[in-house]
């Protein structure tokens, strides 16, 4: 893309990263970029991301694998980086699944650092999960466990297992440490030493990789998961992930400094946002009653065919113009099929907060792209977060911490016109005047610099914002 290239000409390092509760759409992006970088690399998180990239018409979705991977025969190099938590079982279904798609993953590179999660992990989380200060609501793929583990010196690294006795001497440590388990040592052994050897061949130090590759000039894509908000050091705690998915954990992830990344583009989903799982969200379409309505679909994945049975057969602009905001959400939920890449999960809808914008930006810097704009199509009216006020009823404009997005929050709006079918513009000029004029609004009132503009799922649907 002739455009593209305008905003990445005379980069080096360039990271996508999520400034929301994750779900943005940074697949789309990742794509488009790793066609332009050399090496794709991820740093955080683990299995509980869920990265989709439309190809030729067909539909991947990645939980562990950089979404680079499908250029594998241009001779990318993909990258797992060390600040990943890695389910082995999970990677080597991944790559069992490119060879029946028929794609390679020479390039593919793991990090001999990057933690692994066993099934001890796994089996921790759902407990822990219902028992934390709050219900999370996790994506139950041990990641926060793993993490915990990592912190407390007792987690194992994907080279650990080059050794079997090696790894059968770090297990033993960690019986001692969960010593109210039953941890079958041999079991895990025999399970996880058939998956290294299936990987060990893609095993090295990546950190060191990395760096040699950027002395060459080659040009990087850092691939982000989740998002600011669900960071464990700048989200909206205790509702978060256990991994800082900003790009200063980014670039940590991968063995570089924050001021290795020539440019952050953090994705936004616009005019509406979503989070999946539990935790506060002050402008949620119907509130609480939707976030109870949406933890009901827990694990439950026939909850999107319960609601396209239920309201399919409505016309999605009637939908989204319901004066219920709960109706209007689930509107909102169909119309951009908002249903979990990695557990189906219902997202819960809300309106863009512009609040939880500014401090994302804050960390993860002032360029942004605007995703799913063109889903709102005929919604008379569009609603866009600029404060909140308390249980007290004072007003908040402004927070420095995710912590301070709690519950009890209430969502205070700015209301615009809003916009017909907007799929077909390709130019920013193209975009309605309503269009453009809501997008300013989040400038002005945010100070972002919006880069791009997506308008629906595919690569010609970008407008690069000069
Ligand atoms: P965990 O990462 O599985 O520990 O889950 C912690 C919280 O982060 C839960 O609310 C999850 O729903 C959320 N979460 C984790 N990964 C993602 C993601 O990729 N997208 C959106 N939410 C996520």
């Amino acid at each position: 893309m002739e455009n593209l290239n305008s905003i990445l000409n005379g980069k080096q390092t360039v990271a996508i990263v999520c400034n929301q509760w994750g779900d943005t759409g940074k697949g789309k992006f990742v794509d488009l970029c790793a066609e332009w970088a050399d090496i794709v690399a991820r740093g955080t998180g683990g299995n509980n991301a869920g990265h989709t990239i439309i190809l030729n018409g067909k539909e991947y979705i990645f939980h562990l694998v950089p979404s680079g991977i499908l250029r594998d025969g241009e001779g990318k190099i993909n990258i797992m980086g060390s600040g990943m938590v890695d389910d082995l079982g999970v990677l080597v279904g991944e790559l069992d699944e490119l060879d029946e798609q028929g794609y390679g993953y020479n390039g593919l590179r793991i990090s001999e650092r990057a933690n692994v999660i066993l099934p001890y992990h796994k089996e921790l989380d759902g407990k822990h999960s219902s028992m934390q200060k709050g219900k999370i609501g996790t994506t139950g793929r041990g990641i926060g466990q793993a993490c915990a583990d990592k912190v407390a010196r007792f987690g194992i690294m994907v080279g650990d297992l080059k050794d079997k006795d090696n790894f059968v001497r770090q297990l033993k440590r960690v019986q001692g440490h969960h010593f109210y388990l039953d941890i079958d040592i041999d079991k895990i052994v025999e399970q996880e030493m058939k998956h290294y050897q299936r990987i060990k061949e893609f095993v090295c130090d990546t950190d060191a990789l990395l760096r040699s590759e950027m002395k060459k000039g080659k040009k990087v894509l850092l691939e982000g998961a989740q998002g600011l908000l669900l960071s464990i050091d700048y989200g909206t705690l205790p509702y978060v992930t256990s991994s800082d998915p900003s790009r200063i954990g980014l670039a940590k992830g991968v063995g570089l400094l924050p001021e290795d990344v020539d440019l952050t583009l953090g994705i936004v989903k616009f005019p509406f946002m979503t989070r999946v799982g539990n935790g506060p969200f002050p402008t949620e379409y119907g509130g609480k009653q939707s976030e109870e309505y949406c933890a009901e679909g827990e694990g439950n994945a026939n909850k999107r065919e319960t609601e396209e049975g239920k309201y399919g057969r409505m016309p999605s602009e009637t939908l989204i113009n319901f004066p219920d905001p709960l109706t209007k959400g689930i509107g909102i939920r169909l119309a951009a099929g908002e249903y979990g890449a990695t557990t189906g999960r219902p997202r819960r809808t809300g309106r863009t907060d512009l609040v939880a914008l500014k401090h994302a930006m804050s960390i993860n810097g002032p360029d942004i792209i605007l995703t799913k704009a063109d889903c709102v199509a005929g919604m008379d009216e569009i609603e866009l977060g600029t404060g909140y006020v308390d249980e007290q009823g004072k007003e908040v404009r402004e927070v420095s911490h995710g912590s301070d997005i709690a519950y009890g929050l209430k969502g205070l709006y700015v209301r615009l016109s809003g916009w017909g079918d907007i799929s077909g513009c390709r130019n920013y000029g193209d975009l309605p005047r309503s269009t453009s004029n809501a997008v300013e609004f989040l400038e002005g009132w945010t100070g972002a610099r919006v880069r791009m503009v997506s308008v629906g799922a595919g690569r010609e649907q970008t407008i690069v914002k000069q």
